[in-house]
């Protein structure tokens, strides 16, 4: 039986996430809800919508859907969390799961009491690169751990309510650069302690960062490096991973297909097999977990400890000081 499932919010990744789902017919029903009647419509049309609403609240009332898809603002999870699960539809936020722990916790209880799904939509943990990478890792082929490092440098010029400090819950860092901290996460382990510093702004009408730095140790000594940025001069760059263990070193775009693994005697290029973006497979496992009544993979508490080190470099940056995550 196929999942229906209503993007909430016709705004720009609504775009890209509708995209990728039209190899999924069949599978997922898409439907469209915005607070413009006609912008929804456009997008069921655009994307091959089962049909269109013109409120949140007449979307999560239709029994054909089974599900939402909230792409949302980052002030608006919350509320939309509790609108959902009033209307015991499975919910799928996009990231950050929140701005803040307490508005992060209130989803998770609300989304528990009223017994529905709660997945955060972390598609990068989903990239066929990142897992082709945790396979290698998990395999014991890079030794032991040394260091992840990551960088994303580009010239995106937010606009709307990301320019809002309070709205978005911060910059850059809480913004792209919590799928960074997904990843270092996932592939590395909770680190025990940040620092993290903001780069000199340029985006001056952005209230939050427009640039960070992110350290981080884990309890056996790896570092962590992030280095993300929305003012780069000279257009985008690379979304560039590397991992170094003590015996290979592996490396790979974000963007890409390939992992480059270099162990000292040679360098092999690896083709990672799978879903490029990570939307694909991530709506598979939000409709798999409802069907099979499990934690679906980047579960509630997933979006919590990717917060929560997010939060806790935002501390550090304010204070200038290394904070501890235990
Ligand atoms: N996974 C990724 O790689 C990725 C990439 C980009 C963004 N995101 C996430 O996706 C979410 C949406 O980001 P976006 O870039 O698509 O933002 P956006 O272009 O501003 O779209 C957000 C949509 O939310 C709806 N909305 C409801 N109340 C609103 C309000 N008071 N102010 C503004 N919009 C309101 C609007 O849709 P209607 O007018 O149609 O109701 C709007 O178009 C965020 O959580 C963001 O972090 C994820």
């Amino acid at each position: 039986m196929s999942l229906g499932l209503c993007v909430i919010g016709c705004g720009d990744f609504a775009k890209v996430f509708a995209q990728e789902m039209q190899t999924l017919a069949g599978e997922v029903d898409l439907f469209f809800a915005s607070r413009d009647s006609q912008r929804a419509a456009e997008y069921a049309v655009a994307f091959n919508g089962k049909a269109s609403f013109g409120s949140y609240e007449t979307a999560t009332a239709d029994p054909r859907v089974e599900a939402v898809y909230l792409c949302t603002p980052h002030f608006l999870h919350r509320e939309h969390v509790a609108m959902a699960a009033a209307a015991e539809k499975h919910i799928l936020v996009e990231k950050p799961i929140a701005r803040t722990m307490e508005e992060a916790r209130s989803i998770v209880q609300t989304a528990q009491r009223a017994g529905v799904t709660l997945m955060v939509a972390e598609n990068y943990r989903f990239m066929a690169v990142v897992r082709r990478a945790k396979e290698l890792i998990d395999s014991g082929a890079l030794g032991e751990l040394r260091m992840i490092q990551m960088q994303e440098e580009t010239d995106f010029r937010p606009g709307g309510w990301r320019v809002s400090r309070e709205q978005n819950g911060g910059g850059v860092l809480i913004d792209g650069g919590i799928h960074k901290i997904d990843i270092l996460n996932y592939l590395v382990g909770r680190p025990a302690d940040v620092y993290a510093t903001a780069l000199p702004q340029v985006l001056d009408q952005l209230e939050g960062e427009d640039g960070v730095v992110v350290l981080t140790h884990s309890r056996s000594g790896t570092v962590g490096l992030i280095n993300h940025s929305w003012a780069k001069v000279g257009g985008k760059g690379p979304k560039w991973v590397t991992v170094s263990g003590a015996k290979a070193r592996i490396s790979f775009d974000l963007a890409g297909t390939q992992i480059t693994i270099n162990d000292g005697l040679e360098e092999r290029t690896l083709e990672a097999a799978g879903d490029r973006h990570g939307l694909v497979p991530m709506v598979l496992e939000f409709r798999d977990s409802i069907r099979q009544g499990r934690e679906p993979e980047t579960s509630g508490s997933v979006g919590l400890e990717d917060l929560e080190i997010t939060l806790k470099a935002y501390e550090s940056m304010e204070s200038g000081h290394v904070v501890s995550l235990d």
